[in-house]
């Protein structure tokens, strides 16, 4: 079985690396939001290309109540040039509002700043999205927004 790095923990919420065996869960996250579909053969290409690329999937004890779900949320970013892009966060609709892609968005940037990232940018224009980048400690600035 493939272990897990985990990222950071706390308030019964584990974030950590995405390994392979989540990508059917995560597939299933992704088909359940209408987001624009990836589909497994694009998280497991993404997931070949660990240097630039972070996938971060949230573990934690609200999913052990869903029969046989482990993920509640994951996101993905990728490193370009000094920039963070955000391509894709989303989180399980049982789940939400309790602060899992808060988390997820706070991982992301703190992985952004440790890799020296000048930018970081939010590649969707999402409503909901824009107040959870607030409260995980963006500036009001928006979606377009520094991670210094
Ligand atoms: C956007 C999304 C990832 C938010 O995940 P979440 O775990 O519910 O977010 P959080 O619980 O961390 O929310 C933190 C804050 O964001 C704001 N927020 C979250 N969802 C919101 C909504 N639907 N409407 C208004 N504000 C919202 C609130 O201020 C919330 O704090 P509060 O609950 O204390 O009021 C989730 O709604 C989702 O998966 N949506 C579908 C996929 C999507 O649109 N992804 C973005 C495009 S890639």
């Amino acid at each position: 079985m493939e272990t897990r790095e985990v990222i950071s923990t706390g308030l019964g919420l584990c974030i950590g690396r995405m390994t392979e065996h989540d990508l059917l869960e995560v597939v299933e996250i992704e088909e359940a939001t209408g987001l624009s579909v990836w589909g497994w053969d694009a998280y497991h290409k993404e997931l070949q290309s660990p240097e630039d690329v972070i996938m971060l999937v949230a573990t934690n004890a609200m999913t052990d109540s869903i029969p046989g779900r482990k993920v509640a949320g994951f996101i993905i970013s990728r490193l370009v040039a000094g920039e963070l892009h955000i391509n894709n966060v989303a989180v399980r609709p049982e789940v939400r509002r309790r602060g899992v892609g808060a988390r997820l968005l706070a991982a992301v940037l703190s992985h952004g700043r440790s890799q020296a990232a000048r930018l970081a940018f939010l590649e969707v224009s999402a409503g909901a999205l824009s107040a959870v980048w607030v409260s995980s400690g963006g500036t009001a600035e928006g979606l377009l927004c520094s991670a210094g």
